[in-house]
């Protein structure tokens, strides 16, 4: 009964929220797919039709993903074996938002354009294999700095493999075999497997064939081992690759470990550089007290990695604990820096992890935290071994309203107010009493603001992606209402047990992200199939579905119909009343006139 009301009430809020929809003028992304259909579909196999100019109708085109679906915005385009003709698509730099692009399969010809970076700016997949593209592949692929994947399998490409890919710092995967490349491969490149390269003129690593070897070597070394005899070759060659085969994983281990803190190496020279503490309590350091803490910062002891940096653990002599963060791509000088950090280290409240101290070391920059026993909420909601009880519902309620409180507090008490900017459950940290404690708050500011922004949705690992805001990728702007959103998608998951990008309790074909399952269901009156089944019929029916209609609100698709994180905890607080979570918490003056402080740009300039 309350949940047939809830789904009729959110279901009003959604056709409210279509109907008042301001347009977003996203006729370019229309654009985009009719130039593309009129340069390489002659033969009228994609079935698009434009008749329909309403904001969502081309996401349900065949092989068109959008970014969300009431929205004419194309996340991806997935063309393969579409039986497409001619050369290089036009219109795709209409397609202003597209990071995926699949043509594979197809009967493409032509060259891939020179402009390709212009026209594909925050392209991860690019796939072109099995076309027939033919020239040289072009220098400006370099400049496609998110490109994770970029296969160009079984094409005519010619030439050289340009220098310049090694800007693709990127790159996970790596494919041109079967083309007419020639020449060597650039070193960055020889990461990738010898069967990527395979073409008849390629040398260099990763193939065996050196580039300055010439064939009449190779020759000779067959024919002697024909006349020593085949068989016997045959058996020393098996039981050397044996051996080989054997050791080989162990080495390549210890090489990519040592890859991995080679960083550390760099700062031996400044291993006596003072640790500055914020906290008298807290004894003084050096950087190689850090150091011999985290044993040079080996791989054994990162406890996170996320976009502001890796995390470390760090064990001191005394059997206490700390967490050092190494921050990523910071961009600001050792001046702005310093009064940076002194902002933060005077930040303190009971629901955020406390910094302690930070210390500049040659181009590194570490913070010292306060170690969180417990890990992250990620961790005990979606990686926990199962043999341990999933978290019981007071649990979670008190973590959504302490993560509530800590957020209300940056916004709305914070003298300067703070916008996190990432919030998602792996920088929610419990303690031990499973308080939580919310991580990375100021980071976002400290890094390079381009890359920020634009690594919340094309850092290729779309880890975060679950929990942006829509309008975030249209504005470039960080507002108050967009940390709403993400905070609304962490109250799900805590809801629903479910991860925000992958929805386990969903059939097979869904594809979407959990809000736009949440959608979905209570756009069929069947939101109670969303929660968490080992939550439900345990008398806590009522607060479950409370948490579901505050979750719903934040995750709205219009900035402005969300509550502020003020009005969100007062919210929850009442939902969790009984349990008296918040007893001795006097310590909040929120300013609710304060309620709505302005948006900050994110991009410079
Ligand atoms: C499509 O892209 C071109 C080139 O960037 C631009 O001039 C044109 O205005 C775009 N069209 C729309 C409808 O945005
Ligand atoms: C236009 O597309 C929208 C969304 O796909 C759909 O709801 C609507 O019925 C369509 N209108 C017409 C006239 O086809
Ligand atoms: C790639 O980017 C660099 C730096 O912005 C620019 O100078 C160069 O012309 C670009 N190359 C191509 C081929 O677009």
């Amino acid at each position: 009964m309350a949940i047939r009301y809830f789904c009729d009430a959110f279901l009003l809020i959604l056709v409210c929220l279509v109907l008042c929809q301001h347009c977003y003028c996203t006729v370019s992304d229309i654009q985009c797919l009719k130039k593309l259909k009129a340069s390489v579909d002659p033969d009228n196999k994609l079935d698009w039709t434009f008749n329909n100019n309403t904001e969502g109708s081309i996401c349900g085109f065949n092989g068109v993903e959008c970014w969300h679906p009431n929205e004419n915005r194309i996340l991806s385009l997935h063309l393969g074996s579409m039986g497409l003709k001619g050369r290089f698509p036009d219109g795709l730099e209409n397609c202003s938002s597209m990071t995926s692009l699949d043509l594979s399969s197809n009967s493409l010809s032509g060259t891939i354009p020179a402009d390709i970076s212009k026209r594909l700016p925050f392209i991860t997949n690019l796939d072109l294999s099995y076309n027939s593209f033919s020239g040289e592949i072009p220098e400006a692929l370099g400049n496609c700095t998110y490109l994770n994947v970029l296969n160009l399998q079984h094409n005519k490409l010619a030439g050289l493999i340009p220098g310049q890919l090694a800007a693709l710092a990127r790159l996970t995967q790596f494919d041109v075999s079967d083309n007419q490349l020639s020449g060597q491969i650039p070193s960055s490149l020889s990461k990738f497997a010898p069967s990527n390269f395979a073409n008849q003129d390629l040398c260099g690593k990763p193939l065996s064939n050196d580039c300055t070897a010439t064939s009449s070597s190779r020759t000779g070394v067959i024919i002697g081992s024909a006349v020593g005899g085949a068989v016997i070759t045959l058996i020393i060659v098996a039981v050397i690759l044996f051996i080989v085969l054997r050791k080989m994983p162990a080495k390549k281990k210890k090489e990519k470990d040592l890859e991995e803190n080679r960083w550390a190496k760099t700062i031996k020279g400044a291993k006596g550089v003072k640790v500055s503490m914020f906290e008298k309590s807290v004894s003084k350091m050096k950087l190689n007290d850090l150091m011999k803490a985290t044993c040079d910062f080996t791989k054994e002891n990162i406890i996170g990695t996320g976009r502001s940096g890796t995390m470390y653990r760090a064990s001191l002599p005394d059997g206490s604990f700390l967490a050092i963060k190494r921050l990523q791509d910071t961009q600001h000088s050792e001046g702005q820096f310093t009064s940076e950090m002194s902002t933060l280290g005077s930040v303190r409240q009971r629901n955020l992890v406390p910094l302690l101290g930070y210390c500049i070391a040659k181009k590194e920059r570490l913070l010292v935290y306060k170690y969180m026993p417990k890990g992250s909420l990620y961790y005990n909601l979606h990686q926990q071994s199962s043999e341990k009880k999933a978290l019981e519902w007071s649990l979670r309620l008190k973590i959504a309203i302490g993560t509530a409180r800590g957020l209300a507090w940056l916004h709305h008490s914070c003298n300067p107010r703070i916008l996190h900017r990432n919030i998602s459950s792996k920088c929610i940290l419990l303690d031990d009493d499973y308080e939580p404690k919310i991580s990375d708050f100021g980071l976002a500011r400290l890094m390079n603001p381009i890359d920020t922004h634009l690594s919340t949705f094309v850092n290729g690992e779309f880890g975060d992606l679950g929990y942006v805001a829509p309008e975030y990728t249209r504005t470039l702007v960080a507002t108050p209402k967009g940390d709403v959103y993400s905070f609304g998608v962490v109250l799900l998951e805590l809801v629903t047990g479910e991860e925000p990008t992958h929805v386990s309790n969903a059939p097979e074909n869904f594809k979407g992200s959990l809000v736009d399952w949440i959608t979905y269901l209570s756009n069929n009156s069947i939101l109670q199939d969303a929660i968490d089944k080992s939550l439900i019929g345990k008398d806590n029916d009522a607060e479950l579905l409370q948490c579901m209609k505050v979750a719903c609100s934040c995750v709205l698709s219009s900035p402005k119909e969300r509550p502020t994180m003020f009005e969100v905890y007062q919210l929850l607080r009442a939902v969790g009343e009984k349990y008296h979570f918040s007893a001795a918490d006097d310590e909040l003056t929120m300013q609710p006139q304060n309620a709505d402080p302005g948006d900050e740009l994110i991009v410079a300039n």
